[in-house]
């Protein structure tokens, strides 16, 4: 082969995986139809796998986050043997998690309270989940990722719209009853940036971006462009691959051209990191990447690749409308688990995948648990809340492994899988995020001055002037509050959680900002900040027969998340709370429970990690072999989708996955019930 031969069929080998990159992100099956409506029709409109010619398998699911239930469900629906392993001692649903009162645990104050410790919002063109949400009964509202006007909006009595989803075959899907009265409350932007020591409100930021844009040095064109402007018109000209803009519009280009146009934007773009990108490709100066980074949720994903920022700026942008579970998202993982309460055995952590491919005839380890003459699976687990129980062996016909990548780097394979699923399980990229959640006894970020007056004088008469003069220890007429301070912390709860350790740090540090800021008022959205914070949620609504509620008071993916990780609980919430201070002013001590709760995925010992977001080039070199089954392997879960780090990824491989499994032949030789287990 001459050198340019060799040069052309690499280049048409490329080409062939862009384009199969592209319709694997597109949803586009073998004839050209949308996957995405098969999948609701199975999970959502029938809830069935439909006929096969080889019914009822013994199945092994390893792990019950969200994929593994739903997988399970449909499995266990179509009559196969199905039983689902969880290293979890008590609890299904994974990186779906909310921290609420149980019987044996109340993280917050107020037992009512709960607050999620992963997903929180449900974006609107998601729509297995959303479908599946109301299809389970569970009922949804609003999450609001931008405060809103609560005087607007249709109200809580209105119905909810129904989920519609427009495929690219033109047909539209939609799941429930129109809702003609349904409107969504008025976006306000009340809630603040800060950086650079310069604070202002979301909505004067829109109308004059020039006082923060000048902190990051910008000049010229720059300085008058908010960072999300920019961000769009650097992102323009790629959506021009395969899109076209129509009378302001966006609008697909016909099938073909569509296709082709997203898999030349995987070819030119998957080499680039987003900061890569903008710097090289968008022409962006630093100072303009740096406020990017810092407003936009973008600088700990610089270095991440391209295409995770440039697919989630549909994801999480301020057009777009997010739902959530009254009562917390753990809600969804549970109603499933309600079906499959003698599926799940909990506390089973797989440490050993071995399988038998009847197109691989030996068995190299010669252990014989599954040997030539028997196809299928065999897992070795531990357990969990038992450490002195011996290990226990499942055999099944075929399996799904939904456990992360990162989570299945440290368990034994045998015999080894292809070269590039080893890769792919060895090399994708986790993000760390992490979350601190803190409980307050009042919604201090809904009040106005006037609440603030009423509410701080309530506790003992001159706080809300004690504060205005500064706060300070010694400071102002009111004698009792001389000792301020920590002596405030806690101070509008009886009982607080205020620890001692806690005052002790918060007394050893600075006074952090002012005792006083302009009231947030602000219901729902949240804040913006340079400080290790980064970004603060108001919760979007209140908590039945509450005061109180709980701010996320810090959300870090990557670095920002890592900063945490090295800080012990009390720790953490002393300085989430002081950071709060920093954009709030000091006065919000008083309404501080002492109570919080924080969660580090990247310290997660079954997650280890938050969810796979690729670095540069990883897509290409290897995403179209990580659901690539291994014989009776077959993979799910959040990575080996497309849509990483959000509950619809998952969804789709679960469906994927147990329509596979399914189909898949029966045994050639007969084995023992799946779930029976050889210690
Ligand atoms: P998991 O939920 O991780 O399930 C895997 C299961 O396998 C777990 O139960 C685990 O305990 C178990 N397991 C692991 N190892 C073993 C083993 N060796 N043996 C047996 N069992 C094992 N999505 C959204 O849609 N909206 C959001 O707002 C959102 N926010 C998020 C915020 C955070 C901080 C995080 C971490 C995630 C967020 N996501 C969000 C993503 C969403 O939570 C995930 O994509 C989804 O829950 C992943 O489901 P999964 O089944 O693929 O994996
Ligand atoms: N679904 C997640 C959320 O709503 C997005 C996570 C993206 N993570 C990241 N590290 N960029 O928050």
């Amino acid at each position: 082969m001459t050198d340019t031969s060799r040069e052309n069929s690499a280049t048409r080998a490329r080409w062939q995986t862009c384009l199969r990159l592209a319709r694997e992100l597109l949803l586009v099956g073998p004839d050209d139809e949308d996957l995405k409506l098969h999948y609701l029709h199975t999970l959502i409109d029938t809830g069935r796998l439909g006929p096969t010619h080889h019914p009822r398998k013994k199945i092994l699911v390893i792990g019950a986050g969200i994929t593994g239930l739903v997988a399970g469900r449909l499995l266990k629906d179509a009559g196969h043997d199905v039983t689902i392993l969880e290293a979890n001692a008590s609890r299904v649903g994974g990186r779906i998690k909310t921290f609420r009162a149980t019987k044996h645990h109340q993280p917050f104050d107020d037992p009512a309270q709960y607050a999620e410790a992963g997903a929180m919002r449900l974006p609107d063109f998601h729509p297995l989940v959303l479908a599946l949400v109301d299809k389970l009964g569970l009922g949804r509202r609003q999450f609001y990722n931008v405060d809103v006007d609560p005087g607007t909006g249709s109200g809580p009595d209105v119905p909810v719209p129904p989920v519609t989803y427009t495929s690219f075959t033109g047909r539209t899907w939609t799941y429930g009853d129109d809702s003609p009265d349904f409107r969504e409350p008025d976006k306000r932007g009340n809630s603040w940036i800060r950086a650079n020591r310069t604070q202002v409100r979301r909505a004067d930021y829109a109308a004059g971006p020039e006082r923060i844009n000048e902190g990051f040095h910008l000049t010229d064109d720059e300085v008058r462009a908010p960072v999300v402007k920019m961000v769009d018109d650097a992102l323009e000209s790629v959506r021009d691959h395969y899109s076209d803009v129509v009378d302001g519009k966006r609008v697909n280009k016909p099938f073909d051209e569509w296709v082709e146009g997203w898999a030349r934007v995987i070819r030119d773009f998957d080499g680039y990191s987003m900061g890569g990108f903008l710097r090289d490709h968008a022409g962006l100066s630093d100072e303009a990447i740096e406020a990017v980074g810092t407003l936009e949720n973008m600088s700990s994903r610089l270095h991440l690749s391209f295409f995770h920022s440039f697919l989630s700026r549909s994801d999480i942008n301020p057009g777009v409308r997010y739902w959530e579970i009254p009562g917390g998202s753990w809600r969804l993982p549970h109603a499933l688990y309600e079906g499959l309460r003698d599926e799940v055995r909990f506390g089973h952590r797989m440490i050993r995948l071995e399988f038998h491919d009847p197109s691989r005839d030996t068995d190299p380890e010669g252990t014989g648990a599954v040997g030539p003459d028997r196809w299928g699976v065999a897992v070795q687990t531990v357990a969990e809340d038992d450490p002195q129980a011996p290990p226990r062996l499942w055999t099944a016909d075929l399996a799904i492994v939904t456990i992360p990548f990162s989570a299945l780097r440290f368990v034994e394979i045998v015999p080894s899988m292809s070269y590039k699923k080893r890769r792919a399980i060895i090399e994708t990229h986790y993000d760390q995020a992490t979350k601190v959640l803190l409980e307050f006894s009042h919604r201090w970020w809904e009040f106005t001055e006037d609440d603030w007056r009423e509410e701080l004088d309530r506790i003992a008469p001159g706080l809300y002037e004690f504060y205005q003069l500064g706060g300070e220890p010694g400071t102002g007429e009111v004698s009792s509050f001389a000792g301020a301070g920590s002596g405030l912390l806690g101070a509008a709860v009886k009982d607080s959680g205020v620890t001692e350790e806690m005052r002790q740090l918060n007394g050893s540090l600075p006074l952090r900002g002012p005792a006083v800021r302009p009231a947030t008022h602000c219901f729902g959205g949240g804040s913006a900040a340079d400080n290790p914070n980064r970004f603060m949620y108001y919760p979007s609504h209140r908590v039945e027969g509450s005061t109180g509620g709980v701010v996320l008071a810090s959300y870090c993916w990557s670095d920002d998340a890592a900063r945490w990780d090295s800080m012990r609980g009390p720790e953490r919430y002393v300085y989430a709370l002081r950071n709060l201070q920093a954009l709030h002013g000091r006065r919000i001590e008083v309404f501080f429970t002492g109570r919080g709760a924080t969660k580090s995925w990247a310290r997660d010992p079954y997650a280890f990690g938050e969810a796979a977001l690729y670095t540069a080039h990883q897509m290409t070199s290897f995403h179209l072999d990580v659901s690539r089954p291994e014989g009776p392997v077959h993979f799910a879960g959040e990575h080996t989708s497309l849509k990483h780090a959000w509950i619809e990824g998952a969804l789709e491989s679960a469906v994927r996955a147990a329509l596979a499994v399914h189909r898949a032949p029966t045994v050639t030789t007969p084995g023992p019930d799946a779930g029976e287990e050889r210690r």
